[in-house]
């Protein structure tokens, strides 16, 4: 059976062509950012986003062949791309690295509700948001997600892909205009 982050790949895949623009939100390792950077091609642009100067250097190293990419050591309340064409958050810590550096709730509600305002100039965008509910500040991020995405107007597809008999596991939220 696939993985959580693998099922986030496949609607990556399904959604985004060669010459999009892809967002990495939290690059952590750098596994997203290839995956995204391999979809976009020669001709499209990935812009990677992490607080942690040891995940962007793990980043490149992992992405080292790839000239596609843009690495922006900051957080991805920050994101100021005009042209997006799919977002993914993978929320959380660096796997390998330390756990007390989490994505948090209140810079990730700020991220959201800012790429929420662009779907205006950016109707084709899909958000992808792996979330950790497992430990405590994932389970804050997930019980605001659950609220507010539920809450948007039916103008957004607004979804949640969960495993349904597993205690605190990941799972996917997305988000797209009709
Ligand atoms: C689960 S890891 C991401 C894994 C990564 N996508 C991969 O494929 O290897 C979460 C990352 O989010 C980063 N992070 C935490 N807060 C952040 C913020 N406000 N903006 C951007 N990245 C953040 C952490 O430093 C960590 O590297």
């Amino acid at each position: 059976m696939a993985k959580i982050t693998d099922i986030a790949h496949l609607f990556l895949k399904e959604h985004l062509k060669v010459g999009d623009t892809a967002i990495d939100a939290t690059c952590g390792n750098g596994h997203d950012t290839l995956y995204l950077a391999k979809l976009v091609g020669q001709t499209g642009i990935v812009h990677a986003y992490d607080i942690q100067e040891q995940a962007i250097i793990n980043s490149k190293e992992l992405t080292k062949d790839f000239n596609n990419i843009i690495f922006h050591q900051t957080s991805h309340e920050n994101i100021d791309i005009n042209k997006i064409d799919a977002v993914i958050f993978n929320l959380g810590y660096l796997p390998n690295g330390d756990k007390q550096i989490t994505t948090l709730l209140s810079s990730t509600k700020n991220a959201i509700l800012n790429l929420i305002a662009k779907f205006e100039t950016n109707k084709n965008m899909l958000i992808i948001i792996v979330v950790y509910p497992g430990h405590d500040e994932g389970y804050k991020e997930a019980l605001w997600l659950d609220e507010y995405l539920t809450s948007l107007p039916t103008s957004f597809v607004t979804s949640k892909y969960q495993p349904i008999n597993q205690h605190n596991s990941p799972y996917i939220y997305t988000v797209n205009k009709k």
